[in-house]
């Protein structure tokens, strides 16, 4: 997966990164990345036909990428990196209105890159994490106890697919998808935008980033996907949901946008 990239004007809005044109530019501009991706397309296509669902796919990718590196697993190039992305999340949540007593629903929660900090901040209990990877979940475990915040009572649960069918109606106050529809197809992201309004409250919202661009959409392998803004704020709203684009979440050093969605009022 291509790591956070590091600031909004390194975005690439109009590239298609699946034309062989661009994959040729990008070749002859970075030589020393060719073999990376070729071995990854090769892991892709093993890895495509042990798995034709999308989710037993990207659990293997994530499988073999948290064996390598749990932080680079969760796209992160370097441990600073790792840190930093992780305060942006949590800085841009409190800022727009993430208080203690909240309940946060945080899906893809990866090894805690972000979620250490709610988990910290949050009332005991308050913070419920999921993920479809057990390798990654094993890796948050690990986070949780060398922050040492056990006492927090975190729920960390492996889940299969975005139905969110444990969870009870009108609980979550906010929640949060960070990079993960950027690695997700369609269906799954209907999928989870026509359930997440149930177990939202009244006044919660619901925060994703996706990997933007204002050309043709397209995808890199299966597990980078590029979304138009228009997509995905369509999908939310014919699934009931309001829905708008996070203008200042642009001024921050993160390559992807954000979509904030609530219940439609009325
Ligand atoms: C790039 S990592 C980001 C992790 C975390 N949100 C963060 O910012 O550090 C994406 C995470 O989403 C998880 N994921 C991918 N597709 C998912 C899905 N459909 N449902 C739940 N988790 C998913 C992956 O296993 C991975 O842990």
């Amino acid at each position: 997966m291509p790591a956070d990239t590091p600031s909004p004007s390194a975005k690439n809005l109009r590239g298609n990164r699946a034309a062989l044109t661009h994959k040729a530019g990008y070749a002859l501009r970075h030589p020393g990345r060719v073999a990376p991706y070729l071995r990854r397309a090769g892991r892709d296509t093993w890895m495509r036909l042990r798995h034709p669902d999308h989710v037993g796919y990207y659990r293997a990718v994530m499988a073999s990428d948290t064996r390598r590196d749990p932080e680079a697993a969760v796209g992160s190039r370097s441990h600073d990196r790792w840190l930093a992305l992780g305060q942006m999340q949590f800085d841009y949540l409190v800022e727009h209105g993430l208080r203690p007593g909240h309940h946060m629903l945080d899906i893809g929660c990866g090894n805690l890159r972000g979620g250490w900090r709610f988990i910290e901040y949050l009332d005991t209990g308050h913070y419920y994490g999921i993920d479809i990877s057990p390798d990654i979940l094993v890796s948050a475990k690990k986070t949780l106890s060398e922050r040492g915040l056990q006492a927090k009572l975190p729920h960390l649960t492996i889940t299969g697919d975005l139905t969110l069918d444990f969870l009870p109606s009108d609980h979550f106050d906010v929640v949060h998808a960070h990079s993960v529809f950027s690695h997700s197809p369609p269906e799954v992201i209907e999928e989870c935008l026509s359930h997440v309004g149930r177990v939202l409250t009244d006044t919660g919202f619901f925060d994703f980033t996706f990997d933007r661009t204002e050309g043709t959409e397209h995808q890199v392998l299966r597990e980078d996907f590029y979304y138009r803004t228009g997509t995905l704020l369509a999908l939310a709203r014919r699934n009931g949901l309001d829905a708008r684009f996070m203008e200042d979440w642009e001024k921050r050093p993160h390559g992807q946008s954000k979509i904030r969605v609530s219940r439609a009022v009325g």
